[in-house]
């Protein structure tokens, strides 16, 4: 590729194009846990994540959130506008899950009253530690009143994404996304949303281990990731077609 590198990230590498308002992502099969102290391959990931993604932020544009997506040029490749990102991980949760049952003693499954809204420090060097909004007013991430405008949008996002996957007879049970702020100012959804960055439980499997679609099965080594992620992609697609 001719294009000038920017930055090589865990799962994506971003290119500069002839358009300094438009970047290139490349999605890599590279798949990381725990701070990439766990490090893989999942076969087919770059493809099957860009393509989650293109599809979900046009539809979520359809639905009035504002995306940096622009199009696919390649089947792991994605033209996105160029923003500055919150160095702040929005977390969205529904039912309890991963840090949440280990920092505070919740059983996994527990459907939250309300959805759960967590701030993590996009910080690989502090292992993304979380949040408070005075920490981040302190850290200076971003201001009150965009942070105010994150979180209305993340709860959106979530109230939107619910429906979309359980119509896929899939359990939403938590993401993470990341925001960026273009060169008028506008903030837009950024990064992916993708079976690495959501916690998807299949509706039509009871068992813990068998119902999960999403990286937890390489995080904890439940095999079949590659099909897991594959079934992902084959209802995303299948329902946006309808
Ligand atoms: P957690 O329970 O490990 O905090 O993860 C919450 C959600 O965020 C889950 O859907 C996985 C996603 N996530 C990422 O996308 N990147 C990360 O680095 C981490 C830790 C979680
Ligand atoms: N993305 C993080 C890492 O690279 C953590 C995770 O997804 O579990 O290591």
């Amino acid at each position: 590729m001719s294009q000038e590198k920017l930055y090589e990230g865990k799962a994506k590498i971003l290119y500069a194009t002839k358009d300094p308002d438009i970047l290139l992502t490349v999605y890599k099969d590279d798949a990381t846990a725990f701070n990439a102290q766990k490090k893989g391959q999942i076969a087919g990931k770059g493809v099957i994540n860009c393509q989650i993604t293109a599809a979900l932020y046009k539809w979520l544009e359809s639905e009035g959130i504002a995306t940096h997506y622009i199009d696919s040029p390649e089947p792991n490749q994605m033209r996105v506008k160029a923003v500055t990102i919150v160095p702040v991980e929005v977390v969205v949760r529904n039912i309890a899950a991963g840090s949440l049952c280990r920092q505070t003693g919740l059983s996994e499954g527990k459907i939250l009253d309300n959805p759960l809204v967590e701030y993590y420090y996009k910080n690989d060097e502090l292992g993304d530690p979380l949040l408070t909004r005075d920490r981040i007013f302190i850290l200076d991430l971003v201001s009150a009143q965009r942070l105010t405008e994150i979180e209305n949008i993340a709860r959106k996002i979530n109230q939107h994404l619910l429906s979309f996957f359980d119509k896929c007879n899939i359990i939403l049970v938590d993401f993470k996304i990341e925001f960026g702020i273009d060169s008028q100012q506008n903030l837009l959804l950024a990064d992916e949303i993708s079976p690495d960055t959501c916690r998807l439980w299949d509706k039509n499997e009871t068992d813990a281990q068998a119902r999960v679609m999403d990286k937890d099965r390489f995080r904890k080594d439940l095999g079949q990731v590659e099909s897991a992620y594959q079934q992902v992609q084959a209802r995303v697609l299948a329902q946006l077609e309808k």
